[in-house]
């Protein structure tokens, strides 16, 4: 079973419509990989009964793709209806930025849904749930939730930046003329936010170590890379939505099936204390995944310039948990 919750009202608003545009690229069966899963029930929660008229023609959507390993679907404003059992969540939804917000009411109101949502998390998921917080601020998010979870392992709550991975993927690979596929050894660590550190120093392209201009580095491909998503706003005047579904199912997919043999992805997870950042943010690390369990890559080289980069999203999210202390056990 997989669950994907949307919070209700001004969420990220196409979200909704994502699902259905990912369904339709059939990731999403795809996490019937290995032997675990042989058909999945989805299961579609809100948080507000008024978005279950949007919630019913997602539904229709689904089952008009007639996709072979869908076997059922449950769509529900009860939370209690839509985790249960649940092995796969993706929480598509959060509050977003509104004109005027600061960060700390942002981390306030969702500070409140992602403490809720851990609640029923804790009491109708399978044990073996794996959640992945696409909503943001999703590092933070994602510790609010995983703070209310007793007897689930941590290291199943994990947040997005496969976006953000994808995203410096596809500039590296159009700056070397190359496919993004043949770009390889790179990652994102930190924040999913303006902070976020794209790590490129071991990069490979067509297997062969590759290097760019630290000029441009420095001045065009970072930067693209961490504001793309408000690049996106702007020019849609909405956020991501096939891309930020597209990199949900593959962060859930490359956590069931594994990263390819020599690279590594990018996944927001509890730190371990590697590399400095101190215990238990939900930080993006490069890591490697097999049989369902990822590992942090150690030992890659960081220059005085990453470090820079590191200290500074490292900052982020402390204040971030700082600012809600309060809703931490
Ligand atoms: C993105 O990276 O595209 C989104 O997280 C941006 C946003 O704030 O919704």
């Amino acid at each position: 079973r997989a669950s994907m919750a949307h919070f209700g009202q001004q969420l990220k608003p196409p979200v909704l419509l994502v699902k259905s545009d990912i369904l339709q690229f059939s990731e999403l069966p795809a996490v019937k990989c290995q032997d675990q899963i042989n058909q999945s029930s989805l299961h579609l929660a809100s948080i507000y009964s008024f978005a279950m008229s949007a919630l019913n023609g997602v539904v229709m959507e689904i089952q008009d793709c007639a996709f072979p390993l869908v076997q059922g679907i449950v769509a529900t404003d009860n939370q209690a209806v839509g985790f249960k059992d649940v092995n796969y969540a993706l929480m598509v939804g959060a509050k977003p930025r509104g004109p005027g917000m600061e960060r700390g009411d942002l981390l306030k109101d969702n500070g409140k849904i992602f403490t809720e949502t851990g609640k029923y998390i804790n009491d109708h998921a399978s044990r073996d749930i794996k959640v992945v917080v696409v909503g943001n601020p999703c590092n933070t998010n994602c510790l609010i939730l995983a703070n209310q979870i007793k007897d689930i392992p941590k290291e199943n709550f994990t947040a997005m930046t496969r976006l953000d991975h994808n995203r410096a993927q596809h500039q590296l690979a159009d700056k070397l003329g190359v496919h993004t596929s043949d770009i390889r050894k790179i990652a994102i660590f930190g924040n999913h936010s303006p902070t976020m550190v794209p790590y490129i120093d071991q990069m490979t392209a067509k297997n062969h170590k590759a290097t760019v201009d630290q000029q441009w580095v420095t001045q065009t491909f970072i930067p693209t890379v961490q504001q793309r998503g408000a690049e996106i706003i702007k020019a849609r005047k909405l956020s991501s939505a096939a891309s930020a579904g597209n990199a949900a199912m593959n962060h859930i997919t490359t956590w069931v099936n594994g990263t390819a043999e020599g690279d590594y992805t990018s996944m927001a997870i509890p730190s371990d204390g590697s590399y400095g950042v101190p215990k238990g943010l939900i930080f993006s690390f490069p890591v490697t995944v097999k049989n369902g369990k990822y590992s942090i890559v150690q030992g890659l080289p960081i220059t005085p310039f990453y470090q820079g980069l590191l200290d500074k999203t490292i900052k982020e999210l402390v204040d971030e948990r700082n600012a809600v202390d309060h809703l931490l056990k």
